[in-house]
């Protein structure tokens, strides 16, 4: 079968930004920034998005479109008989992992969804004060470790993802980015107006942007450093995946450059929305921890605001088009090795062998939150150990083996020829992603690691 591409270059930025834009920029990055001081935090990201980020995405994207194929194949194809093909397999066992608890708390955002329709979300509970903390917090701890509903949800997100999936890459991957990405863009951008409006705006946009120097600490760059790796999708094989799909004149220098930057901005107006709202209602002290930031939080807020249900409908919908679109990705990469493996290119046998074990591994990681969670994995629920097990130590593992590949053993003149597109322009990108590569990127991704187990 003809190796599949995007149709279009707006088609292929849209799904590779689909992919970084997630839950980690959505929660994840507003609460890294709240635990970490505000604007440095943000200063401390950026840094780390252009000189960590960038190049590495440049690598990903050079390794899957010069090796033309997935995860794993493109290192059998680039270093034959070398052991560095288990990089791609610890991708794969990454991108997995991910998946098996993303589409869980994929499953969440769908129901909050489905309640905010319905009102449910809304509802006081008996001897908890209407549109509190305590309320919100409840409800979110009830509905996690009920039994049935979220292992509903999960199974519903799995078929979202069977379906977009079965449409290949262009009529299913591509299509649905194009649809999605920009009604996730207006959204964000209606919300940041809204914020915007509100009385403490100023202050909350202070906190966010003003960076105080002092707070700037190891433990701040290794955590902004760690949010880069996850938010941009690095170590795991989907840009891997996703670039073999793009054309032979791409450019991917700039796509590096475009998606990261988009993906950035998607952060920033994440915190542009939830810093004068958090200020002006009054819950700046909230602690956004773990998912109470969208869970509780944001309810609360929305709560207090006229259109209470529109607003919340409007703000699930955004979290859960930036949850789908990262899933779809993390599970190209398995479905994309599979079809080519095993299956001749057909999608359609690949996606049950990928899928169908999620059935049971999404929802047992699901019950690990209530009535399995007494069953333990060196002391973890099972949710929280796939977590831990592949965003402390896979990620950052895959990461540095693909930035030792790249910048010291890939065939002399592969990245170059890569994002030249074979000499056909000229581009200052190649000298200085070597440096970053073989110098910059290994020794700070060495520092993250080092540092979760210090
Ligand atoms: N980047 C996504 C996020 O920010 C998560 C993700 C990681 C998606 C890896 C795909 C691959 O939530």
């Amino acid at each position: 079968m003809a190796k599949q591409t995007f149709g279009s270059k707006a088609g292929l930025i849209a799904a590779t930004v689909g992919s970084a834009v997630g839950l980690g920029n959505i929660w994840r990055f507003p609460a890294e920034v709240q635990a970490n001081g505000g604007g440095a935090f943000l200063l401390v990201y950026i840094l780390c998005v252009f000189l960590l980020g960038v190049p590495v995405m440049m690598g990903e994207f050079a390794l899957g479109r010069g090796g033309r194929g997935d995860t794993i194949s493109v290192y059998r194809r680039l270093a034959p008989g070398k052991p560095w093909w288990l990089t791609g397999v610890l991708g794969l066992l990454a991108s997995y992992t991910i998946l098996s608890f993303y589409l869980v708390v994929a499953g969440w955002t769908l129901e909050y969804l489905v309640s905010s329709v319905t009102g449910d979300l809304y509802a006081t509970i008996p001897g908890d004060a209407p549109g509190s903390s305590a309320q919100f917090a409840h409800r979110m701890a009830e509905y996690v470790a009920t039994p049935v509903k979220p292992v509903v949800f999960t199974i519903l997100l799995i078929v979202i993802n069977a379906v977009v999936l079965l449409g290949g890459v262009q009529k299913g991957i591509e299509k649905m980015s194009n649809l999605l990405m920009p009604v996730l863009f207006l959204l964000l951008i209606l919300f940041c107006c809204v914020s915007l409006s509100l009385p403490e705006a100023g202050e909350g946009v202070t906190f966010f942007l003003k960076p105080d120097f002092s707070k700037i600490t190891p433990g701040v760059c290794i955590d902004a450093l760690g949010q880069a790796f996850f938010s941009l999708s690095l170590g795991m094989g989907t840009l891997v995946t996703y670039s073999s799909y793009f054309p032979k004149d791409t450019r991917l220098g700039r796509t590096a450059v475009t998606v990261s930057a988009l993906d950035l901005l998607v952060a920033l107006m994440m915190g542009i929305v939830i810093f004068p709202a958090v200020m002006s209602f009054g819950l700046a002290n909230e602690s956004f921890e773990g998912a109470t930031l969208v869970f509780v939080t944001l309810p609360e807020v929305f709560m207090q605001m006229p259109g209470t249900q529109a607003w919340s409908i409007l703000f699930f919908l955004l979290l859960l088009i930036a949850a789908v679109t990262s899933t779809i990705s993390l599970a190209e990469v398995a479905v994309a090795f599979a079809a080519d493996r095993y299956f001749k290119g057909n999608r359609r046998k690949s996606l049950l062998l990928v899928l169908l074990p999620l059935l049971i591994v999404s929802p047992l990681c699901s019950l690990s939150n209530g009535v399995l969670s007494h069953v333990t994995i060196f002391g973890q629920t099972l949710f929280n150990f796939l977590d831990t097990f592949s965003t402390n130590i896979l990620l950052p593992l895959v990461g540095l083996t693909m930035c030792i590949y790249l910048g010291w053993f890939a065939p002399r003149g592969f990245l170059e020829e890569e994002l030249t597109n074979r000499g056909a322009i000229r581009s200052l990108w190649p000298r200085v992603a070597m440096v970053l590569l073989r110098y910059v990127a290994p020794l700070l991704i060495l520092l993250i690691f080092i540092s979760r187990f210090a």
